[in-house]
């Protein structure tokens, strides 16, 4: 089946990718992406300097899907302005992811990062775990000012990574300052911030940071995720091209995003809990259910799903 796709020209020979922060810190990490069948190496979002992240357990996966306030633990871009040059022999598009805890942090990377050429760079304006720190994507004007800073600096096509929004209100404001911008794509959504999940038998939080507040991520967030990607669809005429992240763990969660109007999807959660198998088995679920409905690829659905 061909589950290909294409985002700001550059081709992916399948759609189905790690999730930036998923397993993607280390330079194994990322080359065993590399030999995986993710149809791209994401990075986890970087920052200037090398980060330890916040303390363990950090990281807790549930039935319902997992909680986590990782505290951006990353090796810090000069180290993956090394790696990334050193990924290219996969031959699979490389997606850097960068983030920072101030605008200067993010124009430093992008400089650096733009001179390396990934194939895309994603700009994490929605970080929800840095005590103190909130997250840039809730703040329209903050991040109308940083992305007209970063797009000066910025030679590769960019596209940004957003958190969940709950309101139209907030969709419309949100697409405004990206039109305005002109970004070449949008990965929605990060996680669900800021969530708690309790351990009723211990009677206690299940993470250390922050209390126990952490981002939600896996299947309990899907509908969430799904509204997203399809009001962002709407509101860019299905002209943007939208990866979709958030509760992926079968094939028809996949068939769903891009239904939704998802270019290509990112796996997270799943991904962390089975290992990189999980994209062989999203490939073959979701070309099963293509071929039993007759379809001949993944984007001749993409953004076809019916209003009652
Ligand atoms: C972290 C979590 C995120 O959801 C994100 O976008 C970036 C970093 C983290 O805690 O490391």
């Amino acid at each position: 089946m061909n589950l290909s796709t294409t985002i700001a020209d550059v081709h992916f020979s399948t759609c189905l990718m790690n999730a930036a922060g998923a397993l993607c810190v280390t330079q194994e990490e990322l080359e065993t992406l590399g030999r995986s069948r993710s149809g791209a190496i994401v990075t986890k979002s970087m920052t200037p300097a090398f980060r330890q992240g916040n303390p363990e357990p950090r990281y807790y996966s549930f039935p319902g899907g997992s909680i986590n306030s990782m505290g951006l633990p990353n090796l810090g871009y000069p180290a993956y302005a090394e790696i990334i040059p050193k990924l290219r022999k996969f031959g699979k598009p490389i997606i850097a992811s960068i983030a920072g805890l101030s605008p200067v942090d993010f124009l430093e990377a992008a400089q650096t990062i733009t001179s390396v050429q990934p194939d895309l760079i994603e700009i994490n304006l929605s970080c929800p775990n840095i005590p103190g720190k909130p997250q840039i994507g809730y703040d329209v004007e903050a991040s109308r000012s940083l992305l007209l800073q970063l797009k000066d600096v910025l030679t590769v096509p960019f596209g940004v990574k957003l958190p969940p929004y709950f309101d139209p209100v907030h969709h419309e404001a949100v697409a405004g300052v990206l039109q305005e911008v002109g970004v070449d794509f949008l990965s929605v959504i990060n996680s669900v911030g800021n969530g708690l999940v309790v351990d009723p038998d211990k009677e206690r939080v299940v993470i250390k940071p922050k209390a126990g507040f952490g981002g939600i991520g896996g299947r309990m967030i899907k509908p969430v995720a799904l509204a997203n990607v399809r009001a962002f669809w709407k509101l860019f005429d299905g002209q943007m091209p939208i990866i979709g992240t958030g509760g992926i763990v079968s094939g028809t969660d996949v068939f769903e995003h891009v239904l939704c109007g998802a270019s290509a999807v990112q796996i997270g959660t799943a991904f962390v809990d089975e290992g990189v198998t999980v994209f062989q088995r999203l490939e073959k679920e979701v070309s099963e259910i293509l071929h039993r409905k007759g379809y001949e690829s993944l984007l001749q659905c993409r953004g076809t799903l019916q209003e009652l």
